[in-house]
């Protein structure tokens, strides 16, 4: 069976956000640099305080999911509902925006690196007005697994098949069915996963350089850029140099038209005018 093959590469660009904070954004640094349905992949790290004290603080969002995956590092999640999520390295937060949430996400500390992730997938027209969540996910109830051709993945959301068993992250029963897993490589290492049928896919390299395809016709990766998977089939991967780490992501995608304005994503110009006017007037939650 053919695998994958990578048939785009959206690189990562630097930029601010939140208060002034330093990140690289691969998936919406340019209009359409989106998978359906993942709208926005940003990474951040530094050993710099001056690049991520300032956080992100109060802040809205309607019609989609943010997810946050921290690697190193310790950031205070608090909403409008009264969550407070402590995000720990190796932690993650899914949080659901629904019809309106009002969050802030601000660092837990004056020095040492900050490093993760925060990924934006869209929701469909019939739940983008749902009532907002959150769910605050902690180290030890993401998986980490050891590959049997070596490295090992950790399962944030969906499961993947290892050998002969299957393993779950603990975010299930989403409507677009997403994959989010963190693969890491010893060099040389090699990955291979079924992919669900008509999902797109893509691959964020975060260290290290790989090779996606099957061996013989593969291409390659650089780091700190997203591989954008066309075809069907399983998606293969080595570490072309080096140990690589990686986030593969994968879901079903939407096919509706998506309107975004800064932190409102939703179908119709008209539903975005609404979101900014829900917004001025104190309603959006
Ligand atoms: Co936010």
């Amino acid at each position: 069976m053919s695998s994958r093959r990578l048939q785009q590469i959206i690189p990562s660009v630097a930029t601010l956000d939140g208060a002034g904070v330093s990140l690289r954004r691969s998936l919406g640094s340019v209009p359409n640099a989106r998978v359906d349905p993942f709208l926005m992949l940003d990474e951040f790290s530094s050993d710099d305080p001056d690049d991520y004290i300032a956080g992100f603080p109060s802040h809205p969002h309607r019609g989609f999911e943010t997810v946050t995956y921290m690697l190193d590092g310790h950031m205070l999640h608090e909403d409008h509902l009264g969550n407070r999520g402590d995000l720990l390295p190796g932690g993650a937060q899914w949080m659901t925006a629904g019809r309106g949430i009002i969050h802030s996400e601000m660092p837990q500390q004056e020095s040492g690196r900050l490093r993760g992730f925060q990924l934006w997938i869209n929701l469909p027209a019939a739940e983008k007005m749902k009532p907002a969540s959150y769910c605050d996910i902690r180290p030890e109830q993401i998986p980490t697994v050891v590959l049997p051709s070596g490295g090992e993945a950790r399962v944030i959301a969906g499961s993947i098949a290892v050998g002969d068993r299957e393993v779950a992250g603990p975010v299930q029963g989403i409507t677009t069915e997403p994959l989010y897993i963190d693969v890491h490589l010893p060099a040389g290492g090699r990955f291979v996963q079924a992919l669900a049928d008509g999902h797109s896919a893509f691959v964020y390299a975060y260290e290290g350089k790989l090779a996606i395809g099957a061996e013989g016709e593969s291409r390659d990766l650089p780091a700190q850029s997203a591989g954008v998977l066309g075809g069907e089939g399983p998606i293969e991967v080595r570490a072309a140099d080096g140990p690589a780490h990686f986030l593969l992501l994968a879901a079903r995608p939407l096919g509706e038209p998506v309107a975004q304005y800064g932190p409102f994503v939703m179908n119709t110009r008209e539903e975005i005018e609404q979101a900014v006017a829900d917004y001025r007037a104190n309603r959006l939650t």
